[in-house]
């Protein structure tokens, strides 16, 4: 039997950690859709035109090294803001959260476009001040080289273009639950993550 976990909310408030502890414990498949935008952004920086990109895109397409760069997700923000390229990713994201055995999305739309009828819904989000430092010990830890000041100035940039987009913007769901992480450490929030799960799941 199928059941989906939307996560959506903004770049670095924990859903990556989150969506990937969630699926571990429950045995389901994780998806970072981020990733396919990220992807469709690399080729585009390379030269390739945003829209054939994502109708081309391949499995493989989302192993590329360097998908993580500050660089590639301000390519990928902007590529998701062309409806046709949103609409070349939507049937692998579907048809990833009807697998049997469950499934968990994380994104910006997944409880609102791709996956309104997900059994589970949260909205993930923490202050743009604490999601920038975050994403500066990542970074600085993979040995990318930024200031703290650039990283937050991008955070802002970005969930500014997440946010007001007309098509699929970064909205939580009307039924999603809200996670703040900015005063919780990653094992508190991911047993509210849990916990909303197995309330969804009890109430099936
Ligand atoms: O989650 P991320 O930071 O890897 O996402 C990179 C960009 O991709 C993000 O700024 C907006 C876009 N994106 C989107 O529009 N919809 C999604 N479901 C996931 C990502």
């Amino acid at each position: 039997m199928s059941f989906a976990v939307a996560i959506d909310g903004p770049a670095a408030a924990g859903k990556g950690t989150i969506s990937k502890a969630v699926a571990a414990h429950f045995g389901f498949a994780h998806l970072d859709t981020g990733l396919l935008y990220r992807a469709v952004g690399a080729k585009v920086r390379d030269g390739a035109e945003p829209v054939a990109a994502a109708q081309t895109l391949q499995p493989q397409d989302l192993e590329a090294g360097d998908l993580r760069t500050p660089q590639v997700a301000d390519y990928a923000s902007k590529v998701a803001v062309i409806p046709e390229v949103r609409a070349a990713l939507v049937d692998f994201q579907r048809a990833f959260a009807a697998r049997a055995g469950g499934a968990v999305l994380d994104g910006r739309d997944i409880g609102t476009v791709i996956c309104p009828d997900a059994q589970a819904k949260l909205f993930v989000t923490a202050s743009a001040e604490c999601r920038a430092e975050r994403r500066f010990k990542e970074l600085t830890g993979n040995g990318i080289e930024v200031t703290l000041e650039g990283v937050l100035a991008d955070v802002i940039a970005r969930d500014t273009r997440d946010r007001e987009r007309a098509e699929a913007p970064m909205v939580a769901a009307e039924d999603a639950v809200l996670i703040d992480t900015s005063d919780l450490t990653i094992e508190a929030a991911v047993n509210q993550a849990i916990a909303v799960i197995n309330a969804a799941r009890s109430a099936r």
